[in-house]
């Protein structure tokens, strides 16, 4: 009688955690709804517009004598711990290391669409997260600065009176999609 109920208490328990487990895997299975989906664009277009506020700040206070040091500040804001904001391109990486090389299908995508000057964006699902992700493509049109630091750009690019909108690569951004 009381093996029986043991019994009975631990399929319960064991009911309750494989019904926990379902719940919990449906939750992060589903796509998000297009309400988070756009709450999440909005984060990123800040996060837009702070990030390029940055970069304006360091093309504008470049000069040929303190550009090693502007490099080394660019590179700590493109940390390559920081999988959020990344810059992505196909020359030499300006520092060591090749943190600047696409390292995924979306990041592919991106760079091939802005060497055309085209931007890209997805929804995409990490392990167990969704992610809003968004590419802006960078010309020589942004600033005249670019040349201080990026001999590693094309001579094409330099040119900017003979190749106004010479693509290089592109900004992209990644923002956790929050559920309800
Ligand atoms: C103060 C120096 C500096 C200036 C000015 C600068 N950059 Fe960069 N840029 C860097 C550094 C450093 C990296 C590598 C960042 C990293 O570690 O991820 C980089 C990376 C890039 C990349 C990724 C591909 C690659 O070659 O590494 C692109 C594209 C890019 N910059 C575009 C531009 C454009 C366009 C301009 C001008 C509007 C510009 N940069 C101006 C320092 C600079």
């Amino acid at each position: 009688m009381r093996h029986t109920r043991m019994k009975r208490a631990a399929a319960i328990i064991v009911l309750i955690a494989v019904a926990g487990l379902v719940a919990f895997g449906r939750v992060n299975n589903d796509p998000p709804t297009d309400q988070e989906k756009e709450t999440a664009e909005k984060t990123a277009d800040l996060l837009q517009a702070e990030v390029f506020a940055a970069l304006l700040q360091e093309f504008g206070e470049t000069t040929p004598e303190n550009v090693e040091q502007g490099k080394q500040a660019v590179s700590l804001i493109f940390h390559d711990a920081n999988r959020d904001i990344r810059l992505i391109g196909n020359s030499t990486p300006l520092l060591g290391g090749n943190n600047n090389i696409p390292s995924d299908q979306f990041e592919q995508e991106s760079l091939a669409l802005a060497l055309q000057g085209q931007p890209n964006q997805a929804v995409e699902r990490h392990g167990n997260r969704w992610y809003y992700r968004r590419s802006i493509a960078l010309s020589n049109t942004f600033h005249t600065s670019c040349a201080l630091c990026h001999s590693n750009f094309t001579p094409q690019f330099f040119e900017q009176t003979h190749n106004p909108g010479q693509w290089v690569g592109a900004l992209t951004l990644r923002v956790q999609v929050k559920e309800d």
